[in-house]
């Protein structure tokens, strides 16, 4: 285990297991429907879907969105600046937002009202993780990996000034290794 992480949340095993069933149905919920569109969002997506991806076994195609939140705090304003747009054009797809975790859900609420005004099909969402007591606008969420309490995780995509990304577990940050990184 790395020096920096207090304690291991979800192993790669159980990533691995719940990723596949996650893929599964997807899979099945969108067989009949077609044209599905994953749409990443950037950075922290990209462990859980490159893996989620190779678990569906229909047609899909996939894009990216990079956004950040106005302000410096880690604290989510829920007003989202779009860093990098997409490249395809939403209209008549069936949509669905594969993030790595909803927090207080602004910054998704606010994503999945922009677009909305894309026209697409359909939109759906699917986070890898959960935190339910944190959640301050009502975002849908569609597909779910995993409910966590209120701790800071790092790993399998999820950063912390842009560290531990690389880990293939989810972890529990040692408070002494951030300041002000709440929650
Ligand atoms: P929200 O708008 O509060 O839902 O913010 C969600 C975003 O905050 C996520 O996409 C992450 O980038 C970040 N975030 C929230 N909680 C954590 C965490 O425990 N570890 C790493 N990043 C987190
Ligand atoms: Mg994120």
């Amino acid at each position: 285990m790395h020096a920096d992480i207090a304690k291991v949340l979800i192993a790669e095993e159980q990533i691995k297991v719940r990723v596949r069933d996650l893929g599964a149905q997807i899979s099945a919920d969108y067989r009949d429907v077609g044209n599905l569109l994953l749409v990443g969002v950037l950075k922290g997506c990209a462990m859980f879907m490159m893996d989620l991806v190779r678990e569906i076994d229909i047609p899909v195609a996939f894009d990216f969105i990079a956004v950040a939140s106005y302000g410096q705090s880690t604290e989510s304003s829920g007003v989202v600046r779009i860093l990098k747009d997409l490249d395809t054009d939403l209209a008549g797809r069936n949509a669905l937002i594969i993030e790595d975790i909803i927090d207080s859900g602004m910054t998704l609420a606010y994503l999945r009202g922009q677009l909305l005004r894309r026209s697409p099909a359909s939109l759906r969402i699917c986070t890898l993780l959960n935190k339910p007591d944190r959640r301050t606008a009502d975002v849908p969420v569609d597909y779910l990996g995993f409910n966590i309490p209120n701790e800071f995780v790092v790993g399998y995509g999820l950063d912390y000034a842009e560290r531990y990304r690389n880990l293939p577990y989810i972890g529990v940050l040692k408070p002494e290794v951030y300041r002000d990184a709440a929650h």
